[in-house]
């Protein structure tokens, strides 16, 4: 009897009637393959374990998720901070911070979180900013607190020294309440189910008239935009045109390209040591695929932004039956911005409530901002206004909408012990503008006649 078949192991068990020196070598064979089959096997569960692929959506950077109802209505304005945190925000930068009063808090544009040359205006920053605000309205009324809403006028200007070096935070949006009824709205309550679906949509199921109507209600709520629905003929066929180009020119450009990949995280140890950026688990993919890109080692960044151009024409877009564009009068400037980040995560929140996936596709509008940024004629700038059809409005936002496919999961959080600054609110708007001053951005004209709270007299 050899030594293999004194050890042997269930999955080395002799097939039934086999004997003699040929079934010697195959037993020998057979206990190999299956120990190097058992080394393979731990070895890619130990890789499966490494990258993820059993802990998606779990986590520190996940809690957030969980724990934003806080301890009840006593919580008063910090309840807000955590609604506030799980808003959308452009790369998932979360270029928030807070000042938090009894009475009122004020919200930040935390300067280091900045795409640079992706949002050279900072006005994705502002409208990730409106998203925000938005959940913390809701959060407001749920916690018996009425609020009202001061925004800091003035325009957007690109930063003045060289990206990323900008200096204190700066308040943009001021929240004061007054306490009241308790409103809980339905929006409020799918505040944590809220995500951003990247995966395709159901391609033969359209969103129903009904729906479109509803959203049509909501732009109409705040006239300083306007919402533009496209489902199919020549100006559909115009906008996924030009975002399949805009896609291909953020890749061809290298401090673009850069700017963005630099906000990924890819494994769960970047995903605990920064809780922010787009994640392997957000790419919308199915379960099969997502192990196998998690696993497998990372590849060259051509081929991924070929594979980002592609998903972007042959899934997303291809599967999607609604796109939408958010247009405002002037994009560059500041309460605009966070007016269209209100209007955003309140049409995503009503979304979700109808069992609709969303997912912003805003490249175009993000390469009309690079050309602008160095002052070269915009091919897509004039595309999109023929799009528009009305040149005194301008693209902010675009976005697509359907039924999902593949559930959407939550993208990570910083939680917001890191996020709330020591100091309360200022008395009042007015001292942004010395804040600003300091900040190194160029102060807006507006800023100089001091501060104007909107829709009010300017003091
Ligand atoms: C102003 C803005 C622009 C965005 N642009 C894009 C985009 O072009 N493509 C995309 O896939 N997601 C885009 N997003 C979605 C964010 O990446 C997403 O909100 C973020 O990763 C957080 O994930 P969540 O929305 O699932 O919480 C954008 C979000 C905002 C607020």
């Amino acid at each position: 009897m050899t030594q293999e078949t004194d050890n042997q192991e269930p999955w080395q068990e002799p097939w039934p009637g086999a004997a003699g020196p040929e079934a010697d070598t195959r037993r020998i064979f057979l206990k190999r393959a299956g120990g190097v089959f058992l080394l393979a096997a731990g070895g890619l569960a130990w890789r499966a374990y490494d990258t993820g692929v059993f802990s998606v959506g779990q986590g520190a950077a996940y809690e957030p998720w969980q724990t934003w109802r806080g301890e009840g209505p006593s919580e008063g304005p910090l309840a807000l901070v955590r609604a506030g945190v799980l808003a959308a925000s452009v790369h998932n930068t979360q270029p928030w911070l807070f000042r938090v009063g009894p009475d009122s808090l004020e919200l930040l544009a935390d300067p280091g979180r900045h795409l640079g040359p992706m949002d050279p205006f900072r006005r994705e920053q502002h409208v990730s900013l409106g998203c925000a605000l938005e959940n913390m309205v809701l959060a407001a009324g749920a916690q018996g607190l009425k609020p009202e809403v001061e925004f800091l006028p003035g325009k957007l200007a690109e930063p003045r020294a060289e990206f990323p070096t900008v200096a204190a935070p700066e308040v943009v949006a001021r929240l004061r309440f007054t306490p009241s009824r308790r409103d809980i709205s339905g929006l409020y309550a799918v505040i944590s189910r809220r995500h951003t679906n990247r995966g395709p949509f159901m391609a033969g199921r359209g969103v129903p008239r009904g729906t479109l109507w509803a959203f049509n209600d909501l732009a109409r709520e705040d006239q300083s935009l306007r919402l533009v629905l496209l489902e199919d003929g020549p100006r559909r066929a115009a906008f996924d045109r030009l975002t399949v180009a805009a896609t291909e020119a953020v890749v061809a450009d290298p401090e673009m390209i850069q700017a963005s990949n630099a906000w990924f995280r890819l494994t769960p140890r970047e995903i605990e040591e920064h809780r922010d950026g787009p994640t392997i688990d957000s790419f919308g993919l199915p379960p099969l695929s997502l192990a196998a890109v998690k696993m497998l080692p990372k590849p060259e960044p051509e081929k991924t932004h070929r594979q980002w151009v592609a998903a972007t024409r042959d899934v997303q877009l291809a599967t999607a039956p609604l796109v939408g564009i958010i247009a405002v009068r002037d994009p560059y400037e500041r309460a605009t911005a966070l007016r269209a980040g209100l209007f955003w995560q309140r049409l995503q929140l009503w979304a979700t409530a109808q069992g609709l996936a969303m997912q912003p596709m805003n490249q175009v509008v993000q390469v009309i901002d690079r050309d602008r940024q160095l002052r070269r004629d915009s091919v897509l700038a004039a595309g999109l206004a023929e799009i528009l059809g009305d040149d005194r409005w301008q693209a902010t936002l675009a976005f697509r909408a359907g039924y999902p496919t593949v559930a959407a999961v939550p993208s990570p959080r910083r939680g917001i012990e890191s996020l709330v600054l020591k100091d309360a609110p200022a008395s009042s708007l007015r001292q942004a503008d010395q804040i600003a001053e300091q900040s190194g951005f160029e102060p807006a004209p507006e800023l100089g006649a001091g501060i104007a709270i909107e829709d009010g007299p300017a003091r």
